[in-house]
């Protein structure tokens, strides 16, 4: 017992100054990459980062420039702070890299999200192909969307004129509106194992620091998983497994060759098609690239799509007068009773500049997601080793007061010309830039439009007198939800 003792005090010691030291040296020297601030032997700047990261990185390029180097845990990251710079870099097949995190262990590299090179391109391929056909962007889409906000209406019809919480209430329109496009089934949220992924999802990841512990010192995460936020991140990034497996085997059961529902249908028909072993669709590898792409596609269409209309909301009714420009607009194309459709977008600027604007001033997705190069790369000269890690902070570009002036004013009128019309921001990139941005846009824009159009079109919305004004500034996260607050909906009548 007194010899184990003994030797357990030994290997502690002495791994302990073994860690230490390697983290010193890559501390004073990491790897030759841009300069930054150094921070601390094993922490690196993790702990100077604040409580509002995408703040802090955007006050370091003023000192540092834009792509400097910050050593986060055991990581050395390279920040990007300009626009013009991310436009260069990510337009280069070598960044479309992502990082393989721990938290992923799990998983294994499957699904598009974390796919990379050739079989990353494969897929996405396929998905773009597919999804288009079964209408990301297209006609067919248009009618679940439309029976989702019907039932919004209708539920909020109920309730009005009372302080009322919309989170729940979107969260679930949105989930079933992408759910029925991925499955053909209704998102029934009574069905327990729903319900459990609805929670999970609804307590958000928006405490979910993408440049925290659980991502950067996952030796530090696990020895204190419920206080790093590792626990967290584990539960909710497990919680749509059940999910995926029921549909899919589903879908095995009853799929019909040639009659093809929706994207599994789609997908397995590819699956079984392929005979190719090392294609991304091979037997297994293909079950496992659709079992981890749906899950995917869940979240990163879910909390995005449900915090932009929330944003959306909660700033119009912040500013009635910006509201009564939107209503306006919808009375003048629309009216108040047909329903609106797609071919109404392109005649409504205001519309379309007040989407623009909430994008631009929520700035939802802070940094965008962790790229990685898949070579060493020669930029503005920087020499990038294989397996650099970027981050892009899109913060610092939408809130760029050379650029926009007056980033910190909600102004749709600053995608308007003088003529009117909607006036496309290059540097309006929250769905990224480059060779990997969102494959949702679209799909993402038209969800956006019919909800909001319609919604407004029979609603006025206003802040609740008897609750504080929410705190609208920014925040850490990985995507910003508003915060929690409650709005009063009025009917506007016919
Ligand atoms: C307002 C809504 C949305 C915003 C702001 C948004 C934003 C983003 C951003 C910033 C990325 C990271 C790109 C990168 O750095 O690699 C991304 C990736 C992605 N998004 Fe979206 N997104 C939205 C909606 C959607 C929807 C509705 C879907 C699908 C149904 C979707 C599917 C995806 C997928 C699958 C990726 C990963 C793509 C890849 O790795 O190749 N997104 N999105």
């Amino acid at each position: 017992m007194y010899f184990e003792f003994i030797i357990f005090v030994f290997i502690a010691f002495f791994g302990t100054t073994y860690c230490l030291i390697c983290s010193l040296k890559s501390w004073r020297n990491p790897a030759k990459l841009p300069p930054g601030p150094r921070g601390i032997p094993l922490f690196g700047y993790l702990p100077f980062l604040g409580t509002i990261p995408c703040k802090t990185v955007a006050q370091l390029s003023k000192k540092w420039g834009p792509i400097f180097t910050l050593k986060l845990g055991q990581f050395p990251v390279v920040f990007i702070n300009d626009y013009q710079k991310m436009k260069e870099l990510y337009k280069l097949e070598t960044t479309t890299g992502r990082a393989h995190l721990p938290l992923f262990e799990k998983r294994g590299v499957f699904g598009l999200g974390l796919l990379e090179g050739e079989d990353w391109r494969e897929v996405r391929k396929f998905l773009l192909r597919c999804l288009r056909d079964s209408g990301f962007g297209k006609r067919s889409m248009e009618g679940s969307i439309q029976e989702e906000v019907s039932q919004t209406i209708n539920f909020i019809r109920k309730n009005l004129h009372k302080p009322m919480y919309l989170k729940p209430l979107i969260e679930v329109a949105v989930i079933n509106a992408l759910w029925f496009l991925m499955t053909s089934e209704k998102y029934d949220i009574e069905d327990p194992t729903k319900k459990k992924v609805a929670d999970v999802l609804s307590e958000g990841l928006s405490d979910q620091n993408i440049v925290g512990i659980a991502t950067f010192l996952p030796w530090l995460a696990k020895l204190i998983p419920n206080y790093s936020g590792y626990a967290k991140a584990l539960k909710y990034f497990g919680a749509p497994e059940e999910l995926a497996t029921d549909i899919v085997q589903k879908h095995v059961k009853s799929y019909d060759p040639g009659n093809e529902r929706d994207f599994i249908d789609q997908a397995m028909s590819k699956i079984y098609a392929t005979t190719d072993e090392s294609s991304m669709f091979y037997k297994d590898v293909g079950m496992k690239n659709l079992h981890y792409t749906l899950i995917d596609l869940f979240f990163a269409g879910s909390d995005t799509m449900s915090s932009s209309l929330g944003w959306a909301l909660l700033y119009l009714s912040m500013w009635p007068d910006k509201q009564a420009k939107v209503h306006r607009e919808i009375d003048a194309e629309i009216g108040r009773s047909r329903i609106p459709s797609i071919e109404d977008r392109g005649r409504m600027p205001y519309m379309e500049s007040t989407m623009a604007e909430v994008m631009r001033f929520s700035t939802m997705v802070p940094f965008g997601l962790l790229h990685k190069s898949l070579e060493d790369i020669e930029f503005e000269g920087y020499s990038f080793p294989k397996g650099t890690l970027f981050l892009a902070n899109l913060y610092h570009v939408f809130k760029d007061e050379e650029y926009w002036v007056d980033p910190n004013n909600f102004r749709p009128e600053r995608f308007l010309s003088s003529d009117g019309k909607f006036k496309r921001d290059e540097r309006l990139i929250p769905f990224f830039i480059g060779k990997r941005t969102c494959i949702g846009e679209s799909l993402a824009m038209i969800e956006f439009f019919l909800f909001l159009t319609r919604l407004l079109q029979h609603f006025r919305f206003e802040l609740s007198p008897d609750e504080p004004v929410p705190h609208i500034g920014p925040r850490s996260g990985f995507i910003l939800p508003p915060p929690k607050h409650k709005l009063v909906i009025f009917e506007r009548g016919q």
